[in-house]
């Protein structure tokens, strides 16, 4: 007889378009750091979606302003007014601290790079017509549309949709004076995560992101900080420019922001200040979904709770107390060797590529991880976990760990 789950493999296989290898579990439920299947058994969320669900799930109050938004007034089309764009506009410029930002409102994390882009491009054509190049990194991740898809670092993503144009120079992520060379007067923006979440959790040096923020001043190109991953308190600042690696801030023009924004509805923004909030006119940009009330209520309401809960401090606690258990882990057992990444962001590294049987067998232990390199897996929980949980989604790490060291011996 078939059970659950190979009836839902097989009415999947029929109906949708094969784009994803999903895990062998499918969710019903979820609250607070926990996900249920149909039958109940309960998953520790230590990956909440993929840097989403920072509140966790089904957070209340987020419920809550999205049944009053939804029941008040769900859309208008951007040819109208709206307060909760607004609201949230307002509410993005205090986290930033910067009296003059001004917010483009979208729907994903790659539609963020897209509006990014095109406003660098706009920017940088008003200078010199040539002007529409881009400098990126090496293993950075900006989306899936041509333009976000371009500018990922990552060639055989790229081969597949060739051609894609040749308006982007990538360079190491780590390497400050390649991204030096290649910034010159056709350069429209740099773009660089802080931290390169799908890059394999890949921390940028702070002489780079400074050699960035250097080389844009030099043409007057501007810097682009892609914190789709990182940003909203994930790594312990409410962005990850503010601190950079050294803890010294690296101030962007323009920066991407998503995941977590809405807690798991769709959104994405990117926040600009100065000269860079001002280049787009009417007719330059757009989208119909994009700032719908909806997603900006609940957007509005994940600032505030991480605002009065403390939420950034509490992601750089976890964080530190994360690294404790990882570091203890790689001196008593088999296979970890340590972990990088900030905050509630890091990826614990393997002294073999088992990643992917590590996630399996932590999957069958009730914990959510996921395989960001062959030896390397990736913890981004959410920033509402507790002492109790964070030290239980160690554990059963652990016995995953311990597990495929086992089999492999
Ligand atoms: C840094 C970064 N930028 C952009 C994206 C693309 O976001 P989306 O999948 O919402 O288009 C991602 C997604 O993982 C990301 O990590």
């Amino acid at each position: 007889m078939m059970d659950d789950l190979d009836h839902v493999r097989v009415r999947e296989a029929a109906t949708l378009m094969h784009t994803y290898g999903r895990q062998p579990v499918a969710f019903v439920r979820g609250e607070g750091a926990w996900l249920y299947d149909r039958a109940g058994r309960a998953y520790l969320d230590g990956l909440s979606g993929l840097a989403v669900t920072a509140l966790g799930h089904a957070h209340p109050e987020v419920a809550e302003a999205v049944a009053a938004q939804a029941s008040t007034l769900v859309h208008t089309s951007n040819l109208y007014f709206t307060r909760p764009q607004i609201d949230l506009a307002e509410g993005l410029a205090n986290t930033f601290g910067w009296s003059d930002a001004r917010s483009f409102f979208c729907n994903s994390g790659a539609e963020a790079n897209e509006a990014a882009l095109k406003l660098a491009r706009l920017h940088g054509r008003r200078r010199d017509p040539d002007a529409v190049h881009v400098v990126a990194l090496e293993g950075g991740f900006h989306g899936r549309t041509l333009g976000a898809l371009k500018a990922t670092g990552n060639p055989a993503k790229h081969r597949p949709f060739e051609p894609l144009g040749d308006w982007v120079t990538h360079v190491a992520h780590n390497d400050a004076d390649a991204l030096r060379a290649a910034v010159d007067e056709r350069t429209s923006a740099v773009l660089v995560e802080v931290v390169q979440g799908e890059g394999g959790v890949r921390p940028v040096p702070a002489e780079v992101l400074r050699a960035a923020r250097d080389a844009c001043d030099r043409v007057g190109a501007l810097l682009i900080v892609d914190e789709v991953q990182t940003g909203l308190g994930r790594l312990g600042s409410w962005y990850g420019w503010q601190t950079a690696l050294d803890g010294v801030p690296v101030r962007p023009d323009v920066v991407c922001l998503a995941k977590a924004l809405a807690n798991g509805l769709p959104i994405g923004a990117i926040v600009a200040h100065g000269e860079a909030a001002k280049v787009f006119e009417p007719g330059d940009h757009a989208t119909t979904f994009g700032g719908g009330p909806v997603v900006c209520a609940a957007a509005l309401a994940v600032l505030g709770i991480i605002d009065r809960d403390g939420l950034v401090d509490r992601a750089a606690t976890l964080g530190d107390r994360l690294a404790e258990r990882v570091d203890a882990l790689a001196v008593a057992g088999p296979l970890v060797t340590g972990h990088r990444g900030r905050g509630l962001l890091r990826a614990v590294t393997l002294d073999a590529p088992v990643a992917a049987d590590v996630t399996a067998a932590a999957l069958d232990d009730g914990l959510i991880v996921n395989a960001v390199a062959p030896d390397a897996v990736r913890f981004a929980p959410p920033l509402t976990l507790t002492d109790d949980e964070l030290d239980e989604m160690l554990a059963r790490f652990a016995t995953a760990v311990d597990a495929v060291a086992h089999e492999a011996s």
